[in-house]
């Protein structure tokens, strides 16, 4: 209502209201470089795209006077108590995106009570995020380096900071192939500016010979072996849980074995997730095989899903098929490379309302209430 009362008033929203609209906003406004890293995937982009057509594939079958004046959009994942199904992911580097990054999320977060994952690859620490967030849940993400002392390390701070779960990335354990990001040269400036959480960590400062203040190339050096983990098994996944009390979420998780093994090994969650198109070019949509992994794994076990969720209805579907929440990426990034704090809170404030509003027209009270929201028949092209 607070939307369209703005409206009655003539005032137009600065952010653009649907997804393409604002994407090409920012393409507009921000720098080249920063606007092909956001946008980019991997090779051809056909998976990105992918990802939205599988939400497009299926539909939401409307309930009349389903008694829905009172809404509860609350649920509970991993012990996190969330306001609503909305997650906003890990995205590393922000600070190319605005000069606030990371605080910038950490401060919309926090003033909207929503969850949010902060990535390892962060351009802001693990400590300076938590005392921007003191009143709203958040997680680590994690790329496990090959240093396990490092890798303890970055772990002991998540839990220290009040982090609630663990989100350990399992579809990035080396570069991926993309074509944006090569044309922009833009790997140097990424990695410069998204190494915060090393050249802060005692663990890794204590395999320098001189600190990264006295000589930051060496620092850029050593990072450069300890980051990349193409070695890593599911024997280091199961060394990690061993390694923290907190629930442990597998993100990248496509296929049903992969979400069965991780959740044999200990995790409490699992991401269904492509990484939004940007590891693997023809990688099927996540959407897609969200229903096999969820019959895959236990009831307790939390599925989650991300790529390509833009609007409500996005939202909805996936809770239909199986998803106790979603996360969402690129949205948000938008809103902050174009305004800020004041951009992130728009864009996740405007998809917890369209959430809000489309499952009330579907005649639902409550997130349990979605998963018999599809219609039937709609799910194949
Ligand atoms: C990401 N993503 C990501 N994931 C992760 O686990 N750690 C990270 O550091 C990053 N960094 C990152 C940077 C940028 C610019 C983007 C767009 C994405 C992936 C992210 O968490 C998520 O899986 C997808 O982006 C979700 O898809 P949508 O919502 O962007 O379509």
């Amino acid at each position: 209502f607070e939307v369209y009362a703005k409206g009655l008033g003539a005032e137009r929203p600065e952010l653009a209201t649907t997804f393409d609209a604002l994407q090409e906003q920012a393409r507009a406004e921000l720098p080249e470089a920063a606007y092909a890293y956001v946008a980019g995937g991997a090779g051809e982009e056909r998976t990105m795209r992918d990802n939205r057509a599988a939400f497009d594939r299926h539909r939401l079958l409307p309930r009349l006077l389903g008694e829905v004046a009172q809404r509860d959009l609350r649920t509970t994942v991993c012990d996190t108590q969330l306001n609503g199904p909305v997650i906003l992911g890990p995205v590393g580097v922000l600070s190319i995106v605005h000069p606030d990054g990371e605080l910038a999320v950490a401060r919309a977060a926090n003033e909207l009570g929503v969850c949010h994952v902060l990535s390892n690859a962060a351009s802001t620490t693990i400590e300076d995020v938590a005392d921007a967030c003191p009143d709203a849940p958040r997680w680590f993400q994690l790329y496990p380096p090959n240093d396990p002392e490092v890798r303890r390390s970055l772990v002991r701070r998540a839990e220290a900071a009040g982090n609630e779960a663990i989100v350990v990335t399992l579809d990035t354990l080396t570069m991926p192939w993309r074509p944006r990001d090569i044309a922009q040269a833009y790997l140097p400036f990424l990695v410069g500016e998204g190494i915060a959480n090393y050249l802060a960590d005692p663990a890794f400062r204590a395999k320098l010979e001189r600190t990264p203040e006295e000589d930051p190339q060496g620092a850029v050096g050593m990072w450069a072996q300890t980051f990349p983990n193409p070695g890593m098994t599911w024997s280091d996944f199961a060394a990690l849980r061993e390694e923290t009390s907190l629930p442990l979420i597998a993100k990248g998780v496509l296929h049903p074995d992969d979400a069965r093994r991780a959740v044999d090994l200990g995790a409490d969650g699992v991401v269904v997730s492509n990484h939004g198109g940007r590891q693997v070019d023809g990688s099927v949509a996540s959407l897609d095989q969200l229903p096999d992994v969820v019959a895959a794994v236990p009831d307790e076990t939390a599925v989650l899903l991300d790529s390509g969720v833009r609007t409500g209805s996005d939202v909805l579907k996936a809770l239909a098929l199986g998803a106790r929440a979603v996360l969402v990426a690129r949205p948000w990034v938008w809103g902050l490379g174009l305004r800020g704090q004041d951009g992130v809170r728009e864009v996740v404030r405007s998809l917890l309302a369209d959430v809000d509003l489309t499952l009330a027209m579907c005649g639902r009270a409550s997130l349990e209430d979605a998963a018999s929201l599809l219609a039937p028949g709609h799910d194949r092209d």
